[in-house]
């Protein structure tokens, strides 16, 4: 899509046939009865993922400001009765829906190059930074830094040493970085 307001080119594409769900959220850390975040959630697959692993003591947030990306999730959590996923229009550089200190992991996937590319990595940082819980987990999601499809061109691809760069600095303290399928890799940090 194109985020009129922002000027960059943010694409909606999904990388659910190409990204594997549990394997984000094993390598990320999440738990039965967690508050789950999923940052510009697209299509949601990682969230529908999350919401079998949090059960019914936990919650999973979908937030993504198309509103046609909301429209798909709210879509498929009626086809397949999930009672605990919220799906919400919002933009995560100006306000995520939620109170501070109430996540236990958020997980932005495919999302953060966008916003280095367009030099708005502060506000979204920072709001994320604001709703995730002391020692919380920020899981960030990038395609490999390498030519070829899929995933965005390779000059706006970003490396895990950009993702700690880009996030250190607003108090998340980087605990490693592994793979996660052929395409891409998770950088884990914890919010101190
Ligand atoms: C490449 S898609 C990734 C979607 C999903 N996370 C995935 O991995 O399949 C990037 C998503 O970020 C969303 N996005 C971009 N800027 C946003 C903002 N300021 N607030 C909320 N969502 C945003 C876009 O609408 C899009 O759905």
């Amino acid at each position: 899509m194109v985020d009129k307001k922002h000027g960059h080119v943010h694409h909606s594409r999904s990388s659910r046939d190409i990204l594997s769900a549990d394997k984000v959220l094993s390598e990320a850390g999440l738990k039965s009865g967690d508050s789950f975040l999923d940052a510009g959630c697209g299509d949601g697959f990682i969230s529908l993922a999350a919401s079998s692993v949090v059960g019914d003591e936990g919650k999973v947030y979908a937030v993504d400001v198309y509103p046609e990306s909301i429209d798909m999730v709210k879509k498929e959590v009626q086809e397949k009765g999930i009672k605990n996923l919220e799906a919400t229009v919002a933009d995560i550089m100006d306000k995520i829906p939620l109170d501070n200190d109430s996540i236990d992991l958020c997980v932005m996937a495919n999302v953060l190059h966008g916003f280095v590319a367009n030099d708005e990595v502060e506000p979204v940082i920072n709001e994320i930074r604001r709703v995730v819980k002391p020692e919380g987990v920020f899981a960030v999601v990038e395609f490999k830094k390498m030519e070829g499809i899929p995933g965005p061109p390779f000059k706006v691809r970003i490396s895990p040493g950009d993702v700690e760069e880009a996030i250190t600095s607003y108090g998340f303290e980087v605990m490693g970085t592994v793979e996660v399928g052929d395409y891409h890799y998770l950088v884990k940090a914890v919010k101190k």
